[in-house]
Formats: structure tokens, C-alpha cells, sequence
């Protein structure tokens, strides 16, 4: 009769950050457990960079580690202009790595260049990709899962028969540093120890009967298991092995395999049935009655994992599993009869886990130092970031591609799982301050999964606009007998940039300096006289707009301002008095002269309007438009030959401006009269004069008698 104690194996195996599976550039080994800052190697030096670039260049690079989503990066520091790389903290090879496999942890740094021309703009160099090989101390010691153990075996178990347990766990690895011997204190030697190889290349501890056991001499053992490492120094795990002897009982149940094997995807539905495990026990009544049981060393995952009912053998999915987590399960279940004693049996089971593809890439984005703004006359093909990919399921489930659906920018892929992204066209702060990119990452999975991941850009602004006038030419008018200070004209001009690069201030040319002024900051010309029309009638200068910005940038454009007319002249005759002379008996409708005024004004108010005072002549009438003098009736000299009479002139403005003239007109006379002899007498055309009369004597009437 065999009676065999449960055992279990777990396979657990943690997915960390998955191997890029590229060759690392650098290598370098760190022993575990040492202290913060330790020195691991010089990444500046080390690396080929040295042969690569010029002195100058050399000494201006910048070191970063690429740490987002990559918790093992996290453990490194580097500094950032001489590359020495440091650990960041206490690194426990136990807790990074699987026992037993070398201990490789993988991370990217990139490297950046001072741009010569800006010292704060940093270009992209390159990324190394670094291996630290953590080797391992012998910091722990063998260990023995549970310290003690119950076995009950029956006193006919024959010699040579094994019971069967774990073996201790010793999380250091190499050679000397992990279990090497195992040996057993045990009463009079009953018992011996002896490692038991699994077809999978585990092993089992196997405990030895050494002797024909008698439960009615000795019906119980306490023997002592200890496991050695043989490192420096040595440590040593123990295990308490119960043994009670019980009294024999016939046949055990037997399961139908001795090993069930399957295959299951992961995350099945809880509650399906993954297998029957079959037993029979050829007793009858209770010492044939069996129960299915989980091995009493089942690792907690598979009972968290599993249930196992008691009657029928289904093994049963209680909770998800996850393939990412657990991608192998490995426990022994027993079938036990309800006899006194109870007589056992063991069977395996091993579910290997397959991946479907249910995790997305997880996308993690690095920016350089200070990287999230730019300045906007970055050049085309700028480092912006690195994008690191991580998709935890395995082959074509794990493989990802990414694209970004950006004019602006682009996507590149560096390894597998990075990518750089890089300015593709020239960016124009005006035009677009702000991007808002997303990356894209789907695997190759049927159907695959999407993920993305957004981020900003903030382009900074360079002085790269002129200010612009709101207009091409400023035309404006300004009336005469202005108050000094009176707005003239406003000029606007808007400049795009940002800060003091679209900071705009007005200047005047020089010609117009003393004439008028502006305001520097709002672009409002005052006046800083008062015009006159009849003196200056329009103005032309020039206005500068510059901003503020290095270089400064300007613009000019061209400012007329006219002079708008007010009726500040009053008309002026060309003379105060006309005189005329005029032959009597003019035709009516004769123009006999003219008089003239001017008026400075324009317009209306320098439009003039002749008129006379009514009170005047019926014979004279001066033409509104012309200023002409014309008869209007008949002219006798014998009646009237002296005319006087004001006329005046008036301009159209609003109130009128009026002058007048004084209008002379002598009428000539005409023969229209026959002579008549009034002497010496009207009668008789007689004269007689006295012959006293001196030669050359004028005689006349009062010299008649
Ligand atoms: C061993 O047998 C005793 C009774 O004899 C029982 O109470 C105990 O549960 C058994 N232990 C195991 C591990 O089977
Ligand atoms: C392991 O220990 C043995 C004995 O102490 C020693 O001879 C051997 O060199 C060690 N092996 C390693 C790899 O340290
Ligand atoms: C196990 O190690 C302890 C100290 O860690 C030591 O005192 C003890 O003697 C060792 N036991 C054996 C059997 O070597
Ligand atoms: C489980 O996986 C192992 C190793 O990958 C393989 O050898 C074995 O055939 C698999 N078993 C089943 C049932 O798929
Ligand atoms: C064992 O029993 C299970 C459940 O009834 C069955 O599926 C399986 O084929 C059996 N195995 C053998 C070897 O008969
Ligand atoms: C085991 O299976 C039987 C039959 O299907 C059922 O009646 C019983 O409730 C199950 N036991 C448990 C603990 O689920
Ligand atoms: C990928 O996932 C699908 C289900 O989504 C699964 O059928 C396939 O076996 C998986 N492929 C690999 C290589 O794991
Ligand atoms: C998508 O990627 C982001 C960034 O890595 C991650 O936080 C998020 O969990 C991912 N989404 C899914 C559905 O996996
Ligand atoms: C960027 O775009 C994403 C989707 O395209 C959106 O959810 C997010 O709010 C945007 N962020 C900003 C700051 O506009
Ligand atoms: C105004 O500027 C233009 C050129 O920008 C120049 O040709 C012109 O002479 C300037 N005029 C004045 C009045 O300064
Ligand atoms: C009118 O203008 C003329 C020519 O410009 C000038 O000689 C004259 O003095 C002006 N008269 C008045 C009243 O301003
Ligand atoms: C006519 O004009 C003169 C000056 O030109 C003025 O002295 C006189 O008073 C005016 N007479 C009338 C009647 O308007």
C-alpha cells in the first residue's frame, strides 16, 4: 500500500517588463543589496558616443533615463551631463527576478545634444539600451513553504516507500547560493531523505521508509528535514515532519490517470467545469465511499483559482485567471475513502493557460527635459518624445504597431517597442499654438485591441510677423480753427506674435513732427496747431508701427490728412468803388460793367452771390451770378446823370459772410435836344448892340438894354 502525502508544484510566472529582445548596447553587473548610488558604470564613456561626435559636442550631451513604464528604470538614476549611472535604491534580486534565471534588467536612455546655435534646445542623439545584470548574494535561506507538516501513512506501507513533499525554496540562484544537500534527523534511522526528479525537470522531496513500520510499537515519528545552501555564509532551512502510523486498511482508491493535463484559455467563465478526476476504490461501504480533495500543500493561487467538488471530482473555475499572471498550474488532488483509517490517493494536475488577446498596448510617452513647449521655428525633423509600448500578452497579441494622424508631427520606430516622434512640417505659432497629438497603438490580435494616448505641445512664439496697418492708405480730414489736440485720424496696425513680439508702438516721420502727434501705444494723431485751409490744405506723412520683439519689425504706411474748409473769409470786392459812364438812352438789356469779388473759402462757402440794396434803382440791376451791370430802363441825362448805390456780395456758408461795394455811374449825354435861340431875343433872331461896343467884347443879355 502506498500512501503518499500531497506536494505541489507552482509555476508561477510574473510577466515584468517584457525584453525588448534587442542585444544591449552597454552591459554592466551590480551586486544585489547595495547600497543607494552605488556606482554601476559610465554610460558617456562606455558607449561608443566618443568616436561619434566632435570635443565640443562631446562634452555638451545630456543623458536621460527613459523611466515612464518601465519600473526597473526606476531603480537607476544617471546624471544627466556625465552619464555616470547609479542605482536609485536597494536592489533585491529576489524581488526583480525569477530564482534560478540570470537577472537581467533592461532600460533605455536617450541621449541629447546641446544645439551650438541655442544652448536650451536640445537635440536628439540616440538611445542606448542598457542591460544591469543583478548578481545575486547568498542573502537567503533555504525555506520550506510550511515549517511543518502532518503525514499519515499505514503501518503496511512496504520499505522503500516514498512520501512525497516540496522541496525548500531557496530564492538566491547560482550555484552555491541555492539548495544543495538536504539531510533528516530521524529515530534510529527510520527514515531517509532523497530528491525525487519529476519528468518536467522539478523535483520532489521524497521521504524514505526505512523500515517495516509497527503502529502497535511506535505509532507516531517527529523527524527533522534541513535544506543547505552552501553559500558564505552557509544558511539552512527546516522542516517538521509529523508521521502517524495507522492501522492498515485494504485497498485505496485509485484514480483513473495518474496525470490529467489540459489546455485553457484564459479568463473562461466562473463556473466552468475544466474536468472530472475519476477514483475508485474497490472496498465497499465507507472504505469505498471516495471524496475528492485538493493535495494539503495546494498553493493558495490554485485554491483562490479553483474548487474542487467534493462528490463528483469537477474542477471547477472560481475566479479569472489570467494568463498575464499565471500561465501554468500545477497541484496534486487526492481521492480519499471514508474508512478508518482513510486511504488515499494522489493524482497531478497541470492546466497550462493560453493567452487570448485581452490587454491593450499601454502607450507611455517620455518627454525630454522642459520638452512639452517648443519654439515655433523649431526645424523640421526636431525630437518631440519617445513613446514606449507595452502590451502584456504574448506573439502576434503582444506585437503593436503605432501611428500618429498628425500633419505636424511624425511617428518612428526605433526597436520594437519604441518610437521616436519628430517634427515633420514647420510649425507657425499663429496659425496654431497648441497641438494635440494622439498616438495611436493597435496589436496584430484577431480582433486586435486599440488603445491611444494624447498629448499637448505648446509652441512658444519668435518675433516672425511684421506689424500690419489695418488699412493700406489712412485717409482723414481735420476742419480748420481745430483746438489744439483734437483727434485727426487713428491708425491701427496688429501684430500676430506673442508678448513683446506683437507688442506694437507708433512713431511719426519727421515731417510731420511738429505738426502733429501720436499717441505711442493706442496709434491716436492729435493735432498740435491749429490749421488753416487757405495756408496748408493737406498733409501726408508717414506712421511706423514696430513691436517690441528681437528684431524688431516694422511697418509704415502713408497718412493724408486734408484740411477741411470753415467760412472764415468773408468775399472781397476787388475794388471799394466802381465808377462807370454810360451814354444816355441805352437800350435796355445793356451790361454796362462788371464788378468782382473773391472769397478764399471753398466751396459754398467761397461761392458768391451779387445783389443790390432794392431800395436802389429800377434802372440798374447787377446779375447774381456775374457780378454784371445791366440797364433795365431808359437812362435820360437830362433827368438824373449821377447814379450811387451799394452792391453786395455774399458767400454760401452757413452763416453767410457778406461785403459791399459803392457802384458810381455818370450818364454821358447825347444830342437829343434841337438848339433854341433864347437871345438876343426868341422871336425875332434880332440883336442890336451899341456902337460903343469894344472890339472883342462879349455881349450878352445882361449887357442889353
Ligand atoms: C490523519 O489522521 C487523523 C486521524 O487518525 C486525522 O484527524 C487527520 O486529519 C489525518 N491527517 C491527514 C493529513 O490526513
Ligand atoms: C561552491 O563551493 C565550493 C565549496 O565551498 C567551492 O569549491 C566552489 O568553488 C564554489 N563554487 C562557486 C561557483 O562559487
Ligand atoms: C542552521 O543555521 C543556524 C544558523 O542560521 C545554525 O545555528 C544551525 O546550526 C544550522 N543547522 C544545521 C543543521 O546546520
Ligand atoms: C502545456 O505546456 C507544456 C510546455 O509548454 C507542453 O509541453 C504541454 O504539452 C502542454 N500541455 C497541454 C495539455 O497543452
Ligand atoms: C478518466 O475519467 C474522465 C472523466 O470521466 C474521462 O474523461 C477520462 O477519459 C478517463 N481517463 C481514462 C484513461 O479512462
Ligand atoms: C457537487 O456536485 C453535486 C452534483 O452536481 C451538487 O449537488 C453539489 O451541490 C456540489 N457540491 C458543491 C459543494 O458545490
Ligand atoms: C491571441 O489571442 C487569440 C484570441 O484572442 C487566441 O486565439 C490566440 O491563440 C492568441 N495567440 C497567441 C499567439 O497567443
Ligand atoms: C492605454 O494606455 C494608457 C497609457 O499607458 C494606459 O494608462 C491605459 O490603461 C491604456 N488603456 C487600456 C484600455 O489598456
Ligand atoms: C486632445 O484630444 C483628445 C481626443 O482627441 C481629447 O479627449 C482631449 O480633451 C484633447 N485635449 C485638449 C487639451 O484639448
Ligand atoms: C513714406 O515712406 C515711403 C516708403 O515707405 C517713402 O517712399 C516716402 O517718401 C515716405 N513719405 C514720407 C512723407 O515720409
Ligand atoms: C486770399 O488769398 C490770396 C492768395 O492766396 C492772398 O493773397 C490774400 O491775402 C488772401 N486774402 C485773405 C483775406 O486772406
Ligand atoms: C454804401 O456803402 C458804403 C461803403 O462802401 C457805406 O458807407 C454806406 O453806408 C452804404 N450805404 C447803404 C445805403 O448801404
Amino acid at each position: 500500500m502506498i500512501s503518499r502525502f500531497s506536494s505541489f508544484i507552482l509555476y508561477f510566472l510574473l510577466l515584468g517588463f517584457l525584453c525588448s529582445c534587442q542585444a544591449n548596447d552597454l552591459q554592466y553587473k551590480l551586486i544585489e543589496e547595495k547600497p543607494i548610488a552605488t556606482f554601476v558604470g559610465n554610460v558617456k564613456t562606455d558607449s561608443t558616443l566618443r568616436s561619434e561626435m566632435t570635443d565640443q559636442e562631446f562634452s555638451q550631451l545630456q543623458f536621460q533615463i527613459l523611466t515612464e513604464g518601465n519600473q526597473y528604470a526606476q531603480l537607476f538614476s544617471i546624471t544627466d551631463d556625465n552619464g555616470i549611472l547609479k542605482s536609485a535604491s536597494v536592489i533585491d534580486r529576489e524581488d526583480v527576478c525569477q530564482p534560478g534565471v540570470q537577472c537581467i534588467l533592461e532600460f533605455s536612455v536617450s541621449i541629447f545634444k546641446r544645439d551650438v546655435t541655442d544652448l536650451d534646445k536640445l537635440g536628439f542623439v540616440k538611445f542606448l539600451q542598457i542591460g544591469v545584470e543583478i548578481k545575486d548574494i547568498n542573502d537567503n535561506a533555504p525555506i520550506f513553504l510550511e515549517p511543518e507538516i502532518v503525514v499519515n501513512i499505514s503501518e503496511s506501507v512496504p520499505v522503500g516507500h516514498i512520501i512525497l513533499t516540496s522541496t525548500a525554496i531557496d530564492e538566491d540562484s547560482g550555484v552555491n547560493n541555492s539548495v544543495q544537500t538536504y539531510e533528516i534527523s530521524s529515530f534510529d534511522n527510520t527514515f531517509s531523505v532523497q530528491l525525487i526528479e519529476n519528468l518536467d525537470e522539478t523535483s520532489n522531496l521524497g521521504i524514505i521508509v526505512n523500515k517495516q513500520l509497527d503502529r502497535e510499537t511506535k505509532n507516531s515519528y517527529q523527524v527533522t528535514v534541513v535544506a543547505k545552501d552552501y553559500g558564505s555564509p552557509q544558511r539552512n532551512g527546516t522542516l517538521l515532519v509529523k508521521i502517524n502510523v495507522i492501522d492498515a486498511n485494504d485497498n485505496a482508491p485509485k484514480f483513473n490517470q495518474s496525470s490529467y493535463s489540459l489546455s485553457v484559455k484564459e479568463n473562461p467563465p466562473i463556473g466552468l467545469v475544466l474536468l472530472h478526476v475519476v477514483a475508485t476504490d474497490f472496498d465497499i461501504g465507507k472504505n469505498g465511499k471516495v471524496t475528492y480533495h485538493f493535495g494539503s500543500r495546494t498553493a493558495k493561487v490554485v485554491t483562490r483559482l479553483l474548487s474542487l467538488n467534493e462528490s463528483t471530482g469537477a474542477l471547477i473555475v472560481k475566479d479569472i485567471i489570467d494568463f498575464e499572471v499565471d500561465q501554468f498550474l500545477q497541484f496534486y488532488i487526492e481521492a480519499k475513502d471514508q474508512g478508518l483509517p482513510a486511504k488515499t490517493a494522489q493524482a497531478i494536475v497541470k492546466i497550462n493557460v493560453t493567452d487570448i488577446n485581452d490587454n491593450s498596448p499601454k502607450i507611455n510617452i517620455n518627454f525630454p527635459p522642459g520638452g512639452e513647449l517648443i519654439s515655433e521655428d523649431s526645424k523640421i525633423g526636431q525630437y518631440i518624445a519617445t513613446v514606449s509600448i507595452q502590451d502584456d500578452d504574448s506573439g502576434v497579441n503582444g506585437t503593436v504597431s503605432c501611428s500618429v494622424k498628425d500633419k505636424t508631427f511624425e511617428l518612428t520606430k526605433v526597436y520594437e517597442n519604441i518610437y521616436k516622434i519628430n517634427l515633420k512640417t514647420k510649425l507657425d505659432r499663429e496659425d496654431k499654438a497648441q497641438h494635440n497629438v494622439t498616438v495611436s497603438c493597435s496589436d496584430f490580435g484577431i480582433p486586435p485591441k486599440h488603445n491611444s494616448s494624447n498629448f499637448i505641445i505648446n509652441v512658444s512664439d519668435v518675433n516672425d510677423n511684421d506689424p500690419k496697418f489695418s488699412e493700406s492708405v489712412y485717409l482723414s480730414t481735420i476742419y480748420e480753427n481745430n483746438a489744439v489736440g483734437d483727434i485727426v485720424a487713428i491708425v491701427t496696425a496688429i501684430d500676430p506674435d506673442e508678448g513683446k513680439n506683437g507688442e506694437v508702438s507708433y512713431s511719426l516721420s519727421l515731417n510731420a513732427d511738429s505738426v502733429f502727434s501720436i499717441s505711442t501705444s493706442s496709434g491716436i494723431i492729435t493735432a498740435n496747431k491749429i490749421f488753416d485751409r487757405e495756408e496748408i490744405d493737406q498733409y501726408e506723412f508717414n506712421v511706423t508701427a514696430s513691436d517690441n520683439g528681437t528684431p524688431r519689425f516694422s511697418s509704415t504706411v502713408l497718412v493724408i490728412v486734408t484740411i477741411g474748409d470753415k467760412n472764415d473769409h468773408a468775399p472781397v470786392y476787388s475794388k471799394s468803388l466802381y465808377t462807370f459812364t454810360i451814354q444816355e438812352n441805352l437800350i435796355p438789356g445793356t451790361i454796362i460793367g462788371h464788378v468782382s469779388a473773391y472769397d478764399n473759402d471753398t466751396d459754398g462757402n467761397g461761392r458768391l452771390m451779387f445783389s443790390q440794396s432794392h431800395s436802389f434803382s429800377s434802372v440798374f440791376q447787377i446779375k447774381q451770378n456775374t457780378g454784371e451791370i445791366m440797364v433795365i430802363d431808359l437812362v435820360d441825362r437830362e433827368s438824373k446823370e449821377l447814379f450811387e448805390f451799394n452792391v453786395t456780395v455774399s458767400d454760401h456758408g452757413l452763416p453767410p459772410k457778406t461785403s459791399s461795394a459803392r457802384i458810381r455811374i455818370n450818364v454821358k449825354d447825347e444830342n437829343d435836344n434841337f438848339p433854341v435861340i433864347i437871345f438876343p431875343t426868341k422871336s425875332n433872331n434880332s440883336i442890336q448892340i451899341p456902337s460903343s461896343l469894344e472890339v472883342s467884347s462879349l455881349y450878352n443879355q445882361s449887357n442889353s438894354i
